[in-house]
Formats: structure tokens, C-alpha cells, sequence
């Protein structure tokens, strides 16, 4: 048995309280061959989910998000990965096109994806929220837009005064903003200027929101998971350990 770890009857394996295990793949390091085989472990619905999708590449991304979650999951459930229950249902319409659950609702989960990079945070407990941007590609422009479009006017005015690259920043500080409503649940269907950063990035903060039928509070904290993308975690509770690592170790998973 791993460290940490609860058996119960459906768990093999629950991070302990106050840590969040974050597992990352890039897409391109999976051939034609295990496309195909990873395609095997989804269920219909997410088959079907694929096929509507016009573009070569982003059937295969989805395909691939589908199927990493699950092999994470496997990995803690004690299951294999086809097994697994894994419901999408939006908490505004019910369509599946919300966040990831698993039904057995033992582990909270927050998938992201940028570019190559797929990546989910796993916790028990408390609800989590990921997100990552990647570096490359970005122009002046582009992120200057975002600051203009999703920074609220006090952030605006602190951005200027802290490090690193201003297009590092303002990656960065959008990605913990992003983190935040994905832990929430809502997404961007609220407003992106409702979560307030003011102080710098690179220490944990805590975060009060407006979802406009509560106020919540939660914390955030930039997340390093390589040279190649800024990322951010959020959780609803504070955490003391965060445990990174690539979804190929899971090759011998059931
Ligand atoms: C959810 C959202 C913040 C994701 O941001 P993004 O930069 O596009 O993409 P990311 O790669 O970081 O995240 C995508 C993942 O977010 C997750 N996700 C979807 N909806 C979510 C939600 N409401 N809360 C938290 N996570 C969500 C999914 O797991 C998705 O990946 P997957 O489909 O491969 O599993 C953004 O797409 C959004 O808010 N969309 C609008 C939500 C909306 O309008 N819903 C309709 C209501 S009827
Ligand atoms: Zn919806």
C-alpha cells in the first residue's frame, strides 16, 4: 500500500488530506498504436463525444484527455480504466460539457490542457482547480488584450510593478484567475474580473468571489510544472503538499 493511502472498498488509493497530486502528459509522446489502444478504455458517450469533432487533431486531443483522466483514475480507484464512471453533467443545463466527477465521489479533479500539455490535479475532500497556459507563441499583443479584456482596474494599476516579463505575468496572473473559477465550478460563465489577485504572484493567496448567489473563499498559488507553461492551483482549503508527476509511471496501472 502507498503512503497516504485509505482501502476502502471501491479506493485503493485517496491522496491524504492537504496534499493535491497534479499528473501531467504531452500528446505528442503518444503514437497512432496507443491512440488506439487508449480508445478502447472510453465510454460510449465519449466516443461519440469525439466523433462530433471536425478536426483531425482535436479528436485525438479529446480522446486523449478522455483517456488520461481515466488511467489517473484507475490508478487511485483500484479499477480498470474502462470501468470507471466518470459524469460531466453542467450544473447550469445538465449537459455533459461540464467538469469532470468520478460517481463514486471520492476524488476532486481538475483537468487543463495547453498546446501538447494535458495535465489534472487530484485531491479528496476539498473541490481543486488547475490551470495552465503555454509560453510559446504568445505575442505582446495577445496578452496585453487579456490583460485588457479580464484584469480588473486594480489589477491593472499592481501588474506594472511586480516580476517576472510582462507576458509572463500576465499569463501567469490570468491562469491563477482561471484556477480559481474552475475550482469554483463556474468556469467563465461568471465573470472573469469577479477574482480579484492583488498581491504578488509566487505566494499562496487567499481569494474571496462573488459568484453572484454566494461569496466563496479560496486559495491559490502558482504551480511550476516546467520551463514551457505557466500554471496556477487553486483549492477550496489550504494545502501543504503538492506532488507533480507524468501519467506514463502509470503504465503498470490496472
Ligand atoms: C471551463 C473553462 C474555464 C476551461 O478553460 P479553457 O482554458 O478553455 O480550458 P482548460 O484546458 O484549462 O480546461 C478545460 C477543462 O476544464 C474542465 N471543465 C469544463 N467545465 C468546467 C467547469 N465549469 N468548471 C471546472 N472545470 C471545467 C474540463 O475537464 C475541460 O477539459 P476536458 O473537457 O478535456 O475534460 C472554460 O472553457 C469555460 O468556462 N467555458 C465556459 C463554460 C460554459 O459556458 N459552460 C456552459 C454553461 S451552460
Ligand atoms: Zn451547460
Amino acid at each position: 500500500m502507498e503512503a497516504g493511502c485509505t482501502d476502502m472498498k471501491t479506493a485503493r488509493f485517496i491522496p491524504p488530506d492537504g496534499q493535491i497530486d497534479v499528473w501531467t502528459a504531452r500528446n505528442s509522446s503518444y503514437n497512432a498504436r496507443d491512440v488506439a489502444v487508449m480508445s478502447e478504455t472510453l465510454s460510449m458517450s465519449e466516443h461519440a463525444e469525439v466523433q462530433r469533432l471536425r478536426v483531425h487533431q482535436h479528436r485525438i486531443h479529446r480522446l486523449l484527455s478522455r483517456a488520461l483522466l481515466r488511467r489517473v483514475l484507475s490508478h487511485y480507484a483500484g479499477l480498470p480504466p474502462q470501468a470507471l464512471e466518470i459524469d460531466r453533467k453542467c450544473s447550469q443545463c445538465a449537459i455533459p460539457h461540464g467538469r469532470p466527477h468520478d460517481r463514486s465521489g471520492v476524488w476532486q479533479m481538475s483537468v487543463t490542457h495547453s498546446g501538447d500539455l494535458w495535465a489534472v490535479a487530484v485531491t479528496s475532500n476539498y473541490p481543486v482547480g488547475l490551470d495552465a497556459e503555454e509560453l510559446e507563441g504568445r505575442t505582446v499583443h495577445h496578452v496585453s488584450r487579456l490583460a485588457d479584456e479580464s484584469f480588473t482596474p486594480l489589477e491593472r494599476e499592481a501588474l506594472p510593478s511586480w516580476e517576472p516579463p510582462a507576458e509572463h505575468l500576465v499569463l501567469q496572473h490570468w491562469t491563477h484567475k482561471e484556477a480559481v473559477l474552475k475550482c469554483l465550478g463556474t468556469g467563465l460563465t461568471i465573470p472573469i474580473q469577479s477574482v480579484q489577485l492583488l498581491a504578488p504572484l509566487g505566494r499562496r493567496q487567499q481569494v474571496s468571489v462573488d459568484t453572484g448567489s454566494e461569496h466563496k473563499s479560496l486559495y491559490v498559488e502558482s504551480l511550476d510544472i516546467g520551463q514551457l507553461w505557466v500554471s496556477a492551483l487553486a483549492c477550496a482549503a489550504p494545502w501543504h503538499r503538492v506532488v507533480v508527476r507524468s501519467v506514463s509511471i502509470l503504465d503498470d496501472a490496472p
